[in-house]
């Protein structure tokens, strides 16, 4: 099969050494972003009069003929076309005859597949970003119905003080904030036009970069050509936002699976979110959080993968960067996996909060609170926590809790204890206590659910 740089050459391409080196498999994916360029490209080429007006229409009429094909799926790619863009040209010759071939002029692959995936990310990473502001949503909603709901807040996963759900789901709500910003923000970076680059080192033909990065909406131009075509750090840096959307997404699961355990009983998540066991009858398994905490694994590693291949790759563009399509595609699948299922799942759970309710009777996390309710009585913190701590263990001796003690009791630690101890150590006192900007006090919880919802209605 005759290839478009045959010339060159004397014999046939050994056909392990095409199966090896062809990317179509993959970046077929890329189909409607190499048209669009090359649609951008040859406008350019007929303005110029780098070729004649006539020949670039007829050029565009092919592409689209192309595009139709490509999407309504007849187009029939071929591992020995090697990649996207090669079939995509292959086509265009067998739609529009040789004319097609001048479609290529000013231009390299190489400056092509870099457009490309600037085009396919730009238009991922605005999808991606609602869709994490749509798991905000949900957890604002969620919030705003667990303002009255009190619940053990934990360190070292030991209860600590108790908090108001509404304050640890909109903990989430900020971190998949910061995510939001990072991948609005990545797309500066994103939006630049490599296309003039050309294999390397730029093109002797008088081409107009400004005007094809204008009518593919771009915001500039590259301003080095081996950079054009050298850069993925723009590649890199979704990975890596992506990751931290996984950390967040794997945090969270890893809360839900053990909320939802008999154990906690804290949530329960919808049955259309969970499956069942093929086995044992009772089992309703918390399998999405539990996947996209797994699935977490794969993202770290297409960033690792990435970075790796970048590392010590001399400049411009080497074939070891075709490496750099499988794990983007497979990152932006799996997030959108993650998110989509993420919002309603969230959306739909069910709070338990009289299970949250006995959690926080049955602990000691209002401790901190009597000893703060001793340093007002004027005694050293550090005196205060020891007192505190004696009374806690005497409590679990004697399998009590610390509203449970008389005030003889509470005075036999400490003199300065009155009856006002019994108000101080309710948990809505103790979660009201902690009214200061950030802290999970009702008043201040309800401040910042409305602070999110205005800054997601304006984002
Ligand atoms: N399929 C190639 C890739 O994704 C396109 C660029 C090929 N350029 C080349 N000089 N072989 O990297």
């Amino acid at each position: 099969m005759s290839k478009l740089w045959g010339g060159r050459f004397t014999k046939q391409t050994n056909h392990l050494v095409e199966e090896y080196t062809a990317s179509i498999g993959f970046d077929k994916a890329l189909a409607e972003e190499d048209i669009q360029g090359s649609l951008a490209h040859v406008t350019m080429l007929g303005k110029c009069g780098i070729v004649p007006e006539e020949d670039a229409e007829t050029i565009r009429q092919g592409l689209k003929k192309v595009l139709d094909k490509i999407r309504s799926g007849e187009i029939v790619y071929s591992v020995s076309d090697e990649d996207i863009h090669m079939n995509i040209e292959k086509n265009l010759l067998d739609e529009i005859g040789p004319v097609g071939g001048k479609l290529h002029t000013g231009r390299s692959r190489n400056d092509q597949v870099a457009t490309d995936m600037h085009l396919y990310l730009r238009k991922r990473v605005v999808a991606l970003t609602a869709m994490v502001q749509e798991v905000q949503s949900a957890l604002i909603t969620q919030a705003k119905d667990n303002l009255d709901t009190i619940v053990p807040g934990y360190t070292h996963l030991q209860r600590a003080q108790p908090i108001l759900f509404a304050h640890h789901l909109m903990a989430y709500v900020s971190m998949f904030g910061r995510d939001a910003e990072r991948l609005m923000d990545s797309y500066k970076r994103i939006n630049i036009l490599p296309l003039g680059a050309g294999a390397l080192a730029g093109t002797t033909f008088p081409i107009d970069r400004h005007f094809v990065a204008e009518q593919l909406g771009f915001d500039g131009v590259y301003e080095n050509s081996l950079d054009a075509v050298s850069d993925r750090d723009f590649i890199v840096e979704f990975l890596a936002n992506a990751s931290l959307i996984m950390t967040h997404l794997s945090r969270l699961s890893e809360e839900l699976v053990l909320w939802s355990s008999t154990e906690f009983g804290f949530v329960e998540l919808d049955d259309a979110f969970c499956t069942g066991s093929s086995i044992m009858p009772q089992k309703k398994n918390p399998d999405v959080p539990e996947l996209v905490r797994g699935k977490t694994g794969r993202v770290y590693g297409n960033l690792m993968g990435l970075l790796t291949v970048l590392k010590s790759l001399p400049l411009a563009y080497n074939k070891d960067m075709q490496e750099d399509k499988e794990g983007m595609f497979d990152t932006v699948a799996t997030l959108e996996g993650a998110l989509q299922l993420f919002a309603p799942m969230i959306a739909t759970m069910k709070v338990n909060k009289g299970r949250m309710r006995e959690a926080v009777n049955k602990d000691f996390s209002n401790a901190t609170d009597i000893a703060d309710f001793l340093v007002g009585k004027g005694l050293p913190f550090r005196q205060a926590h020891e007192v505190i701590g004696k009374t806690v263990l005497y409590c679990i001796q004697n399998n009590k809790y610390l509203l449970d003690l008389t005030l003889d009791e509470f005075r036999g630690f400490s003199e300065l204890f009155d009856e006002r101890i019994y108000d101080v150590l309710q948990p809505e006192a103790v979660v009201n206590a902690r009214n200061v900007y950030g802290g999970t006090a009702t008043v201040q919880v309800a401040a910042a659910i409305e602070r999110s919802e205005v800054k997601l209605q304006t984002a």
